[in-house]
């Protein structure tokens, strides 16, 4: 039997405000299959369509037309609230815009996927001292975010996207706010991930990123299309 693909897009179309004057399409016939355990790299100029890709791939949109298939699972035909559920119990996301918020600390940020778990307050606390401790920001827990430079904000958005210890990690140009040491940090994040199994999905224009060994396969994209596969 062929190995099952964790995520498979086919024939995937995105128009934003159809039928409307300022209509746009963003992503025209895309097909792929991701397998559990890949590392992903999507790459392709700014406006190519990687996160509009990545927003369907990670349940957070739904195609204007074409499937996108979360473990067979077709996604349009979903009612919101399974969505919902697959997008909490799979994915982590590390946002382009980091979308922390930025007023509330950085313990509260990171601690946030946890609250529909239904978890203790004491274990909520324990899981995210972990994390903060592996990231280290333990010393700026009480920190509002908006007092963060942007490589810390950016290992507090990386921080909440592992919290959940989620089977696929979608990374939206992870390194656009860190010099070259913490985006070191985040490829040796990246590769244990692989190490354990884990499928990483990374939208990037960093040579720093795609060239990195834990890549198994590099989608390029342009005007909304796959344009290519390397490895082919
Ligand atoms: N919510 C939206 N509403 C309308 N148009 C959008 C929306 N999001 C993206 N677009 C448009 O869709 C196209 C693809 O955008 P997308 O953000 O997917 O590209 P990208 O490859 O991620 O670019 P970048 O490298 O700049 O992040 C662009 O023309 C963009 O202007
Ligand atoms: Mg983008």
């Amino acid at each position: 039997m062929m190995e099952a693909g964790l995520i498979q897009a086919e024939g995937v179309d995105k128009i934003y405000n159809r039928g409307k004057p300022d209509e746009i399409r963003a992503l025209t016939n895309v097909s792929l299959q991701i397998k559990p355990g890949e590392v992903v790299v999507l790459k392709g100029p700014s406006g190519s369509g990687k996160t509009s890709l990545l927003s369907l791939i990670g349940c957070m949109a739904r195609p204007t037309s074409g499937r996108v298939l979360v473990r067979d699972k077709d996604v349009a035909k979903l009612p919101e609230r399974f969505l919902t559920q697959i997008r909490r119990k799979t994915f982590g996301f590390i946002f382009q815009q980091f979308n922390l918020i930025r007023k509330a600390d950085v313990l509260e940020n990171i601690a946030l996927p946890l609250f529909p778990c239904n978890m203790t307050m004491a274990e909520t606390r324990e899981r995210a001292e972990a994390i903060l401790d592996r990231f280290g920001l333990s010393g700026k827990r009480n920190r509002k975010v908006h007092r963060l430079s942007g490589g810390e904000q950016q290992r507090v958005a990386i921080a909440r996207a592992l919290i959940n210890n989620p089977e696929v990690l979608i990374a939206d140009e992870p390194t656009a706010h860190l010099d070259r040491k913490l985006a070191e940090d985040l490829a040796e994040i990246l590769s244990a991930l692989h190490r354990d199994g884990k499928t990483v999905i990374i939208a990037t224009h960093d040579p720093f990123l795609y060239d990195h060994p834990f890549v198994d396969r590099i989608i390029v994209m342009q005007d909304g299309r796959i344009e290519g596969v390397i490895p082919s």
